[in-house]
């Protein structure tokens, strides 16, 4: 039975250098995905140890790091059936070039160490960077008209 979560999204400072944030939150509002969160993040060093400390030891650490401090990320929270899973799909792999056609990395970028977009890998990750990232006061549940028909029962 799929499941509502919440899943959490940073759009990478190439997103917005490259005014792709309303293309990409454009395919997410496209797929049914409700936004809970939306804000902009200025990424420090001690976040970004946090939140890449499984890449501490990898030859791209200091680098991944610079580039996500070069501007501001924009943070989404994203709520939907499956959505870890599926917001990981539309994402599509960690290298463009590998990333199945339709896919947001496919379609607009083309190196792995600008590919565009962070999205939670799994439900338990998720559920710390929806934590990592965002207060209380910051997620907001609200109905919508559509609910039934994205979510069921329509
Ligand atoms: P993300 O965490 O950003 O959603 O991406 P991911 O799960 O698909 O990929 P992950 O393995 O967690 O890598 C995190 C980010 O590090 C950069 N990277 N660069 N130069 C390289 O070989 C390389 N490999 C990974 C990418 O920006 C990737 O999204
Ligand atoms: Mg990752």
């Amino acid at each position: 039975m799929p499941d509502i979560q919440r899943t959490v999204v940073l759009l990478k400072p190439d997103a917005l250098q490259r005014d792709l944030l309303g293309e990409i939150i454009r395919r997410f509002e496209f797929k049914g995905l409700k936004i809970v969160g939306l804000k902009f993040i200025r990424l420090t060093d001690e976040l970004l140890n946090e939140h890449y400390a499984h890449h501490m030891d990898k030859p791209f650490f200091a680098g991944l790091k610079k580039f996500m401090m070069q501007t501001p990320v924009v943070g989404l929270a994203l709520e939907g059936l499956d959505a870890v899973g599926e917001v990981r799909k539309i994402v599509g792999s960690t290298n463009p070039l590998q990333a199945d056609a339709g896919t947001i990395r496919a379609d607009l970028s083309m190196n792995v160490s600008s590919n565009l977009i962070h999205a939670s890998d799994t439900f338990e990750s998720a559920v710390v960077e929806l934590k990592r990232f965002f207060s209380d006061e910051e997620i907001f549940s609200y109905e919508k008209i559509t609910d039934r028909y994205i979510f069921g029962d329509g």
